[in-house]
């Protein structure tokens, strides 16, 4: 089954040949695109679907949310709103309702999430375990999140569980844990931060998932300076997220290498903390992402819109190059940037169209909901 997507005022396609389109149409057949170009010259297809003058871009790649959770924390976002820090300790309350919580409770807590977030164009989704910090409760986790989303990491490392012993934890993460989550996940990352896991406990992580063939992400210089990046780049993780804090070695070592430079302002903002500066990573050659960061702790959104936005209104991105670190930047940070966030001939076929004629308008009209449709793996979900 062939659809022939037309009227497409503005294409963004994140292909360095293809470049921006204007006038456009793309041919979807099954799960992928098949043809890119001018709507003049497009070929015919089963359907058509006239867009009238709208922009399309791929669908966004949230590489990085925390969805496998139960409870609330909208008590401790108020205490933030009044001048209480954020601190890691608060991921112990979601451990707590996430393991009281039933399976059945999980998923319909993952579907709810994914499908809020594919209602505003995002079309690739990692998540993360985290919150069960046993060994039972963090494969749970893993099962049921590989069951809602197209990635998943295994966050063992989040927190040292309250009254646990800080190294027997790490022996537990490195060991029985990761051998028992391993065949539900593809990535590894840990939470390298002062009141979490220091840099050696990190480095052992790291190093043991990669010794069991994950791929590396780490949590990194969200609340101050710190080893994270250091350590992600020294080992070709594929992402380092948060990224708030960096010294100006940091931006260049993350400029001279292949890990992404992840940007999470929704937390930022939620968290109370400066938002981080692009601008540096960008100038310097690094390749920025923008994700959601979606949690009930220090970012609960699932809008990677509202964190393009505000990468443009306050982070100093042009519009350009927000839309491309939320889609092709994600997906290089899950390193599927020649399958997703892109669309040319046999990329997936995820597409967002805006109801609007211009991306710029994702700037121009903060806050407004501007999705119109989305074509999920070539299926109309919006
Ligand atoms: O990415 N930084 C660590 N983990 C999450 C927060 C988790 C929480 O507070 O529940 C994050 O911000």
């Amino acid at each position: 089954m062939s659809i022939l997507v037309t009227g497409i005022a503005e294409l963004t396609t994140n292909d360095d040949e293809l470049g921006t389109l204007t006038g456009a149409a793309v041919v979807i057949d099954g799960d992928r695109v098949a043809w890119v170009g001018s709507a003049a010259a497009a070929p015919a297809a089963d359907e058509r679907v006239d867009v009238d003058g709208r922009a399309v871009l791929p669908g966004w790649v949230d590489s990085h949310t925390h969805l496998v959770f139960a409870g609330d924390r909208t008590a401790e976002f108020a205490a933030r709103m009044a001048g209480k820090p954020y601190t890691a300790g608060g991921i112990a309350v979601t451990v707590e309702a996430t393991r009281a919580a039933t399976d059945d409770e999980l998923s319909a807590g993952l579907r709810r999430h994914v499908a809020e977030a594919v209602a505003q164009g995002t079309t690739y989704l990692e998540t993360k375990t985290g919150y069960g910090l046993t060994v039972d409760d963090e494969v749970r986790s893993a099962r049921l999140a590989a069951e809602h989303a197209d990635e998943v990491t295994f966050l063992g490392a989040h927190l040292v569980p309250p009254g646990a012993d800080a190294q027997s934890y790490v022996d537990l993460v490195t060991g029985e844990m990761l051998d028992a989550v391993a065949p539900y996940v593809s990535w590894a990352d840990v939470f390298c931060e002062t009141g979490a896991f220091d840099e050696s406990q990190s480095r052992a992580v790291l190093k043991a998932a990669a010794a069991k063939g994950l791929g590396l992400r780490v949590h990194g210089n969200q609340l101050g300076p710190g080893p994270g990046v250091r350590l992600a780049v020294e080992l070709n993780a594929a992402s380092v997220d948060h990224c708030t804090y960096l010294t100006e070695s940091d931006v260049d070592a993350l400029a001279n290498s292949e890990t992404v430079a992840t940007l999470l302002p929704a937390c930022d903002l939620s968290t109370r903390q400066p938002l981080p500066d692009p601008r540096a990573l960008l100038d310097a050659g690094a390749t920025v992402a923008l994700a959601s960061n979606c949690n009930p702790g220090s970012s609960y959104t699932s809008s990677m819109a509202y964190c393009v936005t505000t990468a443009v209104l306050q982070m100093r991105m042009s519009v350009a190059e927000a839309i491309r670190a939320a889609t092709w930047g994600g997906a290089r940070a899950l390193r599927r940037e020649h399958e997703v966030g892109i669309l040319r001939p046999g990329a997936r076929a995820d597409l967002h169209v805006l109801n609007a004629p211009s991306t710029t308008h994702l700037a121009y009209r903060p806050g407004v909901p501007l999705t119109w449709a989305v074509w999920r793996k070539g299926v109309r979900a919006v």
